[in-house]
Formats: C-alpha cells, sequence, structure tokens
C-alpha cells in the first residue's frame, strides 16, 4: 500500500531524510519511534504529500507522490492525518467539522456527509457533542473527533503523528482504545508513537530512526525482543522505564 523507496530530504544544507526505505502492507500497522528531531514527522509527510522530498520515491497505492502530475489533493483525500494538536476548525461546530471536506473535496450532498459524520462520532462515542465546538471538549474527545473526520473520508490508509502525546494521560487510552479498534479492523496504519504498549498490542512492525535515518525495521516481537542497533536498545531502555 506503501513503499518508501530511497527517500532522501534536505533543508538547506541539513539532511533531514537519509535514504529511508520502507513499505507498509495492505492491512499492517507499523508504529514509528525514535528521538526528537530524529525525521519521523517529516517522513509521514512526505507520504501525503504534505512536504516534499528530493531523491527516491514514495507510491501510494499505486501512486507516485513525488510526481508532479500527481494530483496531491486527491492523494491526500484517500489518506488519513491526525496530528498531535487535532487542527479541528474552531469556528465550526463538530458536525461541521466532519462534514467539510466530504461535501468540498468528495463533493458528497450535506445529508449524506451529516449522516456518515454522526455515524462515525458514534463510533467514537462523541455523538452526544455533535453540536459542540472543538474549544467544548477535552483534548481526548477533539483528537477522536480529528479521527472521525478522517475517517469520514473513506481512507485506505491512515497516518498518525503523536496522537497522544499533547493529551493527559487519562485520556490517552481512549485514543489509542480507537486506534486499537482501527487497526483490528485490518486499517493500513502508520503511526508515529511512543506508547509503547500500542506498539506491543498491535503493530506489525516498528521502525527506529535516528538522525533522519531508518536504523532499525523490524518485527514488534523482534524489536521489543533485542534491537539490533545499540541506539534503538538505549532509547528502548530509556522509554520503557516509564
Ligand atoms: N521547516 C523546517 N526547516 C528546517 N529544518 C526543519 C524544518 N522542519 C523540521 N526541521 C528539522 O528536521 C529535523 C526532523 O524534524 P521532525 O519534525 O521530522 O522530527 P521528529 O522526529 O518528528 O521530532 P519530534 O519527536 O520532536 O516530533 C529536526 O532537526 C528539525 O529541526
Ligand atoms: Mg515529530
Amino acid at each position: 500500500m506503501i513503499q518508501i523507496e530511497k527517500v532522501s530530504k534536505w533543508y538547506g544544507q541539513f539532511q533531514v531524510l537519509a535514504d529511508c526505505s520502507t513499505q507498509v502492507s495492505k492491512g499492517e500497522v507499523v508504529v514509528v519511534c525514535g528521538p526528537s528531531g530524529s525525521g519521523k514527522s517529516t517522513l509521514i509527510k512526505c507520504v501525503n504529500g504534505l512536504e516534499p522530498f528530493q531523491a527516491g520515491s514514495i507510491i501510494v497505492d499505486g501512486i507516485s507522490v513525488g510526481d508532479p502530475k500527481t494530483n496531491l489533493p486527491r492523494l491526500r483525500s484517500k489518506v488519513g492525518m491526525v496530528f498531535q494538536h487535532f487542527e479541528l476548525f474552531p469556528h465550526l461546530s463538530i458536525t461541521e467539522n466532519l462534514c467539510l471536506a466530504q461535501v468540498k473535496v468528495l463533493g458528497r450532498s450535506m445529508d449524506e456527509a451529516h449522516q456518515k459524520g454522526l455515524q462515525l462520532l458514534d463510533r467514537v462515542g462523541l455523538k452526544a457533542q455533535a453540536a459542540k465546538f472543538p474549544g467544548q471538549l477535552s483534548g481526548g474527545q477533539q483528537q477522536r473527533v480529528a479521527i472521525a473526520r478522517a475517517l469520514a473520508m473513506d481512507p485506505i490508509a491512515m497516518l498518525f503523528d503523536e496522537p497522544t502525546s499533547a493529551l493527559d494521560p487519562e485520556m490517552i487510552n481512549e485514543v489509542l482504545d480507537v486506534m486499537t479498534e482501527l487497526a483490528q479492523e485490518g486499517m493500513t496504519m502508520m503511526c508515529v508513537t511512543h506508547e509503547m504498549g500500542f506498539a506491543r498490542r498491535v503493530a506489525s512492525r516498528v521502525i527506529f530512526m535516528d538522525h533522519g535515518q531508518i536504523v532499525e525495521d523490524a518485527g514488534k516481537d523482534e524489536f521489543f525482543g533485542a534491537p539490533h542497533s545499540e541506539r534503538a536498545q538505549q532509547f528502548l531502555s530509556k522509554i520503557l522505564q516509564h
């Protein structure tokens, strides 16, 4: 579903991604972890064309992301993205947030969009909040709305960039539960997260990045059992102490 082949990216002189290669098959859940600044966000933003890259190729569902002829807005409508800070429209109600892209990008009728939005809101346990505004919801609730909004586009894959790292501890699980359900239903997912409990439960593979490189790309059991690189071992031992 997602093929990343020798991708490199520079900001001026600074190389932020170095020869990154990996792939995510249909239904796979790949967790991406690594120290701050290692290029995790940049890598997944490249996957749906939010960041350009200078070398290598990324193919999503047969479409080359780096090809100038590719219709990026159309590609993005097929690949859901959930960010750390939710990125809901603060001046729109939850319902309006859920309907906007369905109507504008997919051309659905307001009725159809509304119905789909409510159905997904129900699925993430927030049907009662439909008329509220984002500022009236907790962080965990807002993030679940953001997930529902992405799902309303019927994505072929979902990308998550630290979806729980801005949340209070008690709200982390409500978001992870929704993500776990999605994974179990067979959604193809690439998740930047340091929630290693989640990784252990649902990941097919774990990718560890350092200094713009994919240092480790291993099955979950292999990764948690005995990571090859010393850097990944150090990283794991640090975060597993928490
Ligand atoms: N627009 C930009 N211009 C220049 N450098 C940038 C830009 N965006 C990111 N960087 C640099 O690229 C590197 C990788 O950033 P990125 O956000 O991908 O890291 P990350 O692994 O997601 O880190 P974190 O865990 O803190 O989110 C960092 O050193 C960052 O400072
Ligand atoms: Mg990041």
